[in-house]
């Protein structure tokens, strides 16, 4: 039972999230509050916790339906001890073609600089690191543990210097928090080949208090940029994309790759469920088929009761073919406590 597998939309899938840890050590405000995620939270026990050659087991079914794109997310995934071994083994599957998968991960950066050239050697092809601001003392709050910004760019330089190309940078936008960072971080990240992206800040899980007037919409947070740096539109790069693409422009008005694109991601005002590709692994193997789903479907016992790959990918199909979601479409329609999440899943949990 392997081949492309669509949904009841005609969404195929194609990219595996996999949370490998739920713990970070972050506390940003709108992912893991401190006031929640205490000394007293319950984490997931150590035999929870999928393998690594569960996650590799789990992926190769993944990959025979049609996945081509591996994420490692958390919590922090560099977070989960050995990681670079996993990372070893997911380079080794091949996609439905024959090719290696685009095996990436997201990152807060903090053990970046320590960790970076042993991910590369293990094949890994990029990495996406969280920044929220440049300013140290905007930064120190966001993260909410004090942690230094020069630290996580030492960690981007890192990256750089080990061989990892097309890094990306993810800026969590909240107005009134972090929003005049933007042009500062744009000015940064502009001409240095590192693709800054902009998130709308979302109503994720249940603990971080979202609400619509901290999020800036992405047409205003655009509007900010083109009034000091020229931008012209870029076409998608690949189908299912969660940005819109936005190209420096040169002195004539053209996209200069030279001074590289910044990316809008707007889960909230500009909803991209309709060609929403990803799936998600949770850290102790339960698959989730959206970020905002209430939940996920057991395929941990599946591998801890001896069943076969055959009855394994047979589990998967019908699960991806029945799938429905499309939350952040539906979102402004929705009962305003459904939209604050009562029992949604935490993104420390899913990954995002
Ligand atoms: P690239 O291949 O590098 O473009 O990756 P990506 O955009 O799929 O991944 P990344 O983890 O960098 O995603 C950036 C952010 O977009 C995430 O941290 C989420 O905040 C948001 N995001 C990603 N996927 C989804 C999704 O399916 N739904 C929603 N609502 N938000 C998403
Ligand atoms: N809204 C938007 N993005 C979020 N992230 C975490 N929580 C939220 C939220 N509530 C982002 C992080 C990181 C990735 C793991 O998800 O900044 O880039
Ligand atoms: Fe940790 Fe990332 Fe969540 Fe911040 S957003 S608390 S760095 S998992
Ligand atoms: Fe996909 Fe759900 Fe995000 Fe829509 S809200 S893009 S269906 S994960």
């Amino acid at each position: 039972p392997t081949g492309l597998l669509t949904d009841t939309r005609g969404r195929p899938l194609r990219d595996l999230r996999i949370s490998v840890t739920d713990r970070c050590n972050f506390r940003c405000n709108y992912c893991m509050p401190k006031e929640v995620f205490d000394k007293d939270y319950a984490y997931l026990p150590h035999n929870a916790l999928l393998s690594f050659e569960e996650i590799t087991r789990l992926a190769r079914l993944f990959m025979a339906h049609g996945v081509r794109k591996i994420r490692l997310t958390g919590g922090e995934p560099l977070l989960r001890k050995n990681v670079e071994e996993l990372v070893a083994q997911l380079a080794q599957l091949r996609t439905i073609d024959g090719t290696p998968p685009d095996l990436t991960l997201t990152t807060n950066g903090s053990l970046l600089a320590r960790k970076a050239r042993a991910l590369r050697e293990a094949g890994l092809s990029r990495v996406t690191v969280s920044l929220d601001g440049l300013d140290d003392a905007v930064f120190r709050r966001m993260n909410d543990v004090d942690f230094p910004v020069e630290d996580v760019l030492a960690g981007i330089d890192a990256a750089r210097a080990a061989g990892l190309s097309n890094i990306k940078v993810n800026m969590v936008v909240k107005r009134g928090t972090n929003d005049h960072e933007i042009l500062p971080m744009a000015r940064h990240f502009r001409g240095t080949g590192i693709t800054l992206r902009f998130i709308e800040y979302m109503d994720v899980g249940a603990t971080n208090g979202w609400r619509m007037d901290e999020v800036l919409p992405s047409a205003e947070l655009l509007a900010r940029l083109r009034a000091e740096l020229p931008l012209v539109p870029l076409a998608a790069a690949s189908p299912g994309e969660t940005a819109a693409r936005w190209g420096y422009a040169d002195a004539s008005g053209r996209h200069d790759p030279a001074l590289g694109e910044v990316g809008l991601i707007s889960s909230v005002t500009h909803a991209f469920c309709g060609d929403c590709n990803r799936a998600r692994l949770s850290t102790e193997g339960r698959l989730y088929l959206c970020l905002f789903a209430n939940q996920g479907y057991d395929l941990r016992s599946l591998l801890r009761t001896g069943a076969t790959d055959d009855a394994i990918a047979s589990a998967i199909a019908p699960i991806w073919q029945g799938r429905t979601d499309r939350y952040s479409e539906m979102r402004s329609s929705l009962p305003a406590d459904a939209s604050r999440g009562a029992r949604r899943v935490e993104m420390s949990y899913i990954g995002g």
